[in-house]
């Protein structure tokens, strides 16, 4: 052996992650997460989606869904308003540095335990970063702006840097008015063309407009909370661009039903032009659960993932909220580049299932990443379904036995060192009514049993729950001239994982520099 090596420094030991072990997916927390203590004492009710009020509040997405969705015109008012006022040139805001490092998360705004339980982890792991980028519902259930203090000010009050986001459908639920006020300093109705023809009177009746909230008290919310000068920033408008030398930030608003408007996507091809290497922010992932949604946009055929995808634009990573859980597709295009795809929902609310994700054919099972892990998922969920059915005995899973399960119906390796036992009769029965798809049968979600019928998006939002683990995550983005390097930290809510949260995923995209196109 030589000299050099018996002196050479231990590398520093990751802490575990839930690829790795039960007790860093949190599964065995030693102690309890402070984050708690960072909440308010005693105004904010138990969020619950079960609460009809809180259903009904959220009424906008049936009514844009029923009577078409007016974000796009409304947007439209908006951002002509914005315009008006004096907004940067295209919409973005310049940064000098070569090297700047930031934090993104979806999904935050429930103001309950799992949104909390995230800020510790952040603050650590994000230390030295120089924004936050919210990537989708800041705010639920619909935006208002009486809601920030406790799920957004309150919160993210220690968090040094400035904060942009891009709103998700939950924010455009009071037609956009609390996330305008917030981030772009402009409170305006934007609401009179919405809807046009003779039965416009219907949906303009449903249609939830957001409640009256004082200048004087956001102001006071503001400065108690985000009052340092650090803290400071407004953002062109709901959609914006960060431009600095080594790579171009853009964060598009797709509305409540996902598609943009088209004065945004002139923009998005204006801001997106030139080899500079580019990230997308936006509110709907355009590849998930193993789908290609590449995003509508209005009045033409094209998509924004063929902005997105066309060679002159230059994109690296598409990054998108909506869906509440962390998924990452490392897509190989036709001209040999390689697209990140990711899904970074993870920022604080109730958890969608992974365990619904078919073994991915659009990359390779073994490229494709995820955060929960299906076996977790299935755990967490058939332990919720135990307790509301009265039947732990027959569904609770432990997380071996869920996911010998999912390894079983998906066709897939297992993780975490399990050893790959054939799952129970039960095990088997339980992933099959919880929406594991059988590998024989990959798009098919639903079985024969009743429960299979309640769609997905109820079960998942039936389910939030208040104890670790909770399964969140957010990601760490240094961009160092040459590299852009994506971290993604997992969230347990454990005690343990406070101060060093579990990397659940990371990976580096190389830049080409590129000085003529500034
Ligand atoms: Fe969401």
């Amino acid at each position: 052996m030589h000299a050099e090596d018996s002196v050479a420094p231990e590398p520093e030991r990751l802490p575990d992650n839930s690829r790795t072990s039960e007790e860093g997916a949190g599964w065995a927390c030693g102690r309890p997460g402070s984050f708690t203590e960072l909440m308010p004492d005693d105004d904010v009710p138990g969020f619950s989606w079960r609460r009809p009020a809180v259903l009904w509040r959220s009424r906008n997405d049936v009514v844009a869904r029923l009577f078409g969705d007016p974000s796009n015109a409304l947007r439209r008012r908006c951002v002509a308003a914005l315009a008006e006022r004096g907004a940067p040139a295209a919409f973005t805001v310049h940064k000098s540095e070569t090297e700047f490092s930031f934090i993104l998360m979806g999904d935050t705004g429930e103001g309950d335990r799992s949104q909390y339980a995230v800020v510790p982890p952040l603050l650590h792991a994000g230390e030295g970063t120089d924004f936050l980028v919210v990537a989708s519902d800041v705010i639920y259930p619909t935006g208002d702006t009486g809601d920030y203090e406790n799920k957004f000010f309150r919160p993210y009050r220690d968090y040094p840097g400035p904060i942009y986001a891009v709103p998700g459908n939950h924010d455009w639920y009071d037609g956009l008015r609390g996330f305008l006020r917030v981030f772009c300093d402009l409170d305006i109705d934007c609401m009179p063309d919405g809807w046009r023809g003779a039965l416009s009177f219907v949906p303009r009746l449903f249609w939830r407009r957001s409640g009256a909230f004082s200048d004087e008290r956001l102001a006071k919310i503001r400065a108690r909370y985000r009052g340092g000068a650090a803290q400071q920033n407004l953002q062109p408008g709901p959609y914006w661009a960060i431009d600095s030398p080594a790579l171009r930030v853009i964060g598009i608003d797709t509305g409540i039903t996902g598609s943009i408007d088209r004065d945004q996507a002139a923009w998005l091809r204006e801001v997106s032009a030139g080899p500079k290497p580019k990230l997308l922010v936006t509110g709907k992932p355009l590849y998930v659960d193993d789908q290609h949604r590449p995003g509508k946009i209005e009045g033409e055929s094209g998509t924004v993932d063929d902005i997105v995808r066309d060679p002159a634009h230059n994109y690296v990573a598409a990054i998108g909220g909506d869906i509440h859980n962390y998924q990452r597709y490392p897509m190989r295009l036709d001209d040999g580049r390689t697209m990140q795809y990711v899904v970074a929902g993870g920022g604080g609310a109730y958890m969608h299932a992974t365990h619904v994700i078919p073994k991915t054919v659009g990359v390779e099972e073994d490229t494709f990443r995820c955060y929960p892990l299906r076996g977790d998922s299935l755990s967490r969920y058939s332990q919720l379904y135990g307790r509301w059915l009265h039947l732990p005995k027959l569904f609770a899973l432990t997380p071996e036995e869920a996911t010998a399960a999912v390894v079983h119906r998906l066709g897939i390796k297992p993780g975490r060192g399990y050893n790959g036992h054939a799952p129970s009769r039960r095990a088997r029965f339980v992933a099959a009514v919880l929406g594991v798809p059988h590998v024989k049968w990959r798009r098919t979600r639903y079985t024969r049993l009743p429960v299979r019928k309640v769609p997905q998006r109820f079960r998942s939002e039936l389910a939030d729950w208040d104890r670790p683990p909770f399964f969140k995550s957010f990601l760490r983005l240094d961009v160092t001239g040459d590299e852009l390097r994506i971290r993604t930290f997992g969230v347990s809510g454990c005690g343990d994982h406070e101060a060093r949260p579990p990397v659940e995923d990371e990976f580096a995209i190389p830049l080409r520099r590129d000085r003529s196109d500034s």
